[in-house]
């Protein structure tokens, strides 16, 4: 079949289940921080596919991994050992100080199996506890456990009943969450800062109130840092950020960049709780998947890509603040490293419009949040470039309203 944007989207109208509204584009090949098109052009990605293609696209490295581990053996099951599964545990616990980890498919695969740690901790003392503390904006992904404290009713109402004794606290409100904390509480979940639902920091009282909270009823902690983790902010772990000691972490994203792979990272405490048969999962942890995440981790941690994005985040961050000096209906720009929030006084949808025109990718979220979240490989001239097109569409968008015929609808969610 030829492949052309006219045959790929009606293809997919016919016989892809809808539940995306995709922009009518058909990606065909990429090279790091580019991606091209069926038609010929090319867009700078400031969105790596949600956080996902962490080191760019057609990595050199890790797509030649990738090839050799193809060749060699991609699965066994989790019957049996491999060569790269443990290895990838120790990296992970050497890295978050957390001892065990589950290796899983996706973020909210990662975040199932922390709720499910969390409810077997208290049932491993002797004294089960049910509730869970989420927070107001939170988004931990699609499955009934992560949609039950995931805050967006649009996800959630279609497929009530979900799971019971979740309590809902505004990351604005510290002393509400005091309140919500309490003997039956298993734990709270937040992400440090919050995607989904706009680029939202969590506050520093906030995160001193959910320590306090912690400490003082035992409730335990998990940290989604599916979004904000793995470098995104120029830290290996954002809620370390805020001062933040999580018994159970879930990654995701970035971690394979782009071969799917989270894991939930779990304390000695609580891995101690945690017995043969209680989760599992088929996929999870193979060998194609662990040899991407290692190659992901040593050019993290081991190549220096840490610190290049520190260097990047900040220059992102005056990129920004340029913008909202030029631009009178950004009212904030939110977030850290290379996950940012540039906040509208309305609806942002135009500006991914009119930034597909101007050859760069940038999503909405929230409404009025167009959010950027480049590869971490980005350097600094590609930030720029990114940044005067993204210029561009902002002006575009609302100052030259009718500049540009793509049609309006073309905003992407994960
Ligand atoms: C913070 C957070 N948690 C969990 C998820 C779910 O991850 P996945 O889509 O890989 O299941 C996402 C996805 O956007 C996320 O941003």
């Amino acid at each position: 079949m030829t492949i052309t944007t006219d045959a790929i989207t009606s293809l997919d109208a016919a016989h892809v289940l809808q539940t995306y509204r995709r922009a009518p584009l058909v990606f065909v090949r990429g090279e790091g921080v580019w991606l091209h098109d069926a038609e010929g052009r090319a867009y700078l990605d400031l969105l790596s596919g949600i956080g996902v293609a962490s080191l760019g696209h057609a990595h050199p490295r890790l797509a030649a991994a990738i090839a050799e581990q193809a060749g060699t053996l991609v699965h066994t099951s989790n019957l049996y050992h491999h060569p790269l599964q443990a290895p990838l545990a120790a990296r992970l616990a050497e890295l978050s100080g957390l001892e065990r980890a589950f290796i899983c498919n996706s973020g909210t695969e990662a975040n199932e199996a922390c709720l499910k740690f969390a409810r077997r901790y208290w049932h491993a003392q002797g004294a089960p506890r049910k509730g869970f503390v989420a927070l107001e904006h939170a988004f931990h992904g699609r499955t009934f456990g992560s949609l039950s404290v995931t805050w967006d009713e649009h996800y959630r109402a279609p497929f009530e009943p979900l799971v019971p004794g979740v309590t809902w606290v505004s990351p604005d409100d510290p002393a509400a969450l005091g309140a919500a904390v309490g003997a039956d509480t298993a734990a709270v979940i937040l992400e440090p800062i919050q995607g989904e639902g706009g680029v939202r920091p969590i506050p520093a009282a906030f995160a001193e109130a959910v320590r306090e909270a912690c400490r003082t009823t035992g409730a335990l902690l998990i940290a989604d840092e599916v979004q904000c983790g793995l470098g995104r902010t120029g830290r290996p772990f954002h809620s370390r950020a805020l001062g933040l000691e999580p018994d159970l972490m879930a990654v995701g994203k970035a971690l394979g960049g782009g071969v799917p792979v989270g894991a939930a990272l779990v304390s000695a405490r609580v891995a101690k709780a945690v017995a043969f048969g209680d989760h599992g999962t088929t996929y999870g942890g193979n060998l194609l998947a662990c040899r991407a995440a290692l190659v992901f981790l040593e050019e993290l941690v081991d190549g220096g890509l840490l610190e290049r994005v520190r260097a990047a985040g900040d220059h992102l961050g005056r990129g920004l603040d340029d913008l909202r000096h030029r631009f009178p209906f950004i009212v904030e720009v939110r977030g850290a490293g290379l996950m940012r929030g540039v906040v509208l006084d309305r609806d942002a949808a135009p500006v991914v419009e009119a930034g597909l025109a101007r050859g760069v990718l940038v999503n909405r979220t929230a409404g009025s949040v167009v959010r950027l979240l480049p590869p971490l490989t980005i350097t600094p001239q590609e930030m720029d470039l990114g940044l005067e097109r993204l210029a561009g569409a902002l002006a575009d968008a609302f100052e030259q309203e009718t500049a540009h015929g793509i049609g309006r609808d073309t905003c992407t969610r994960n």
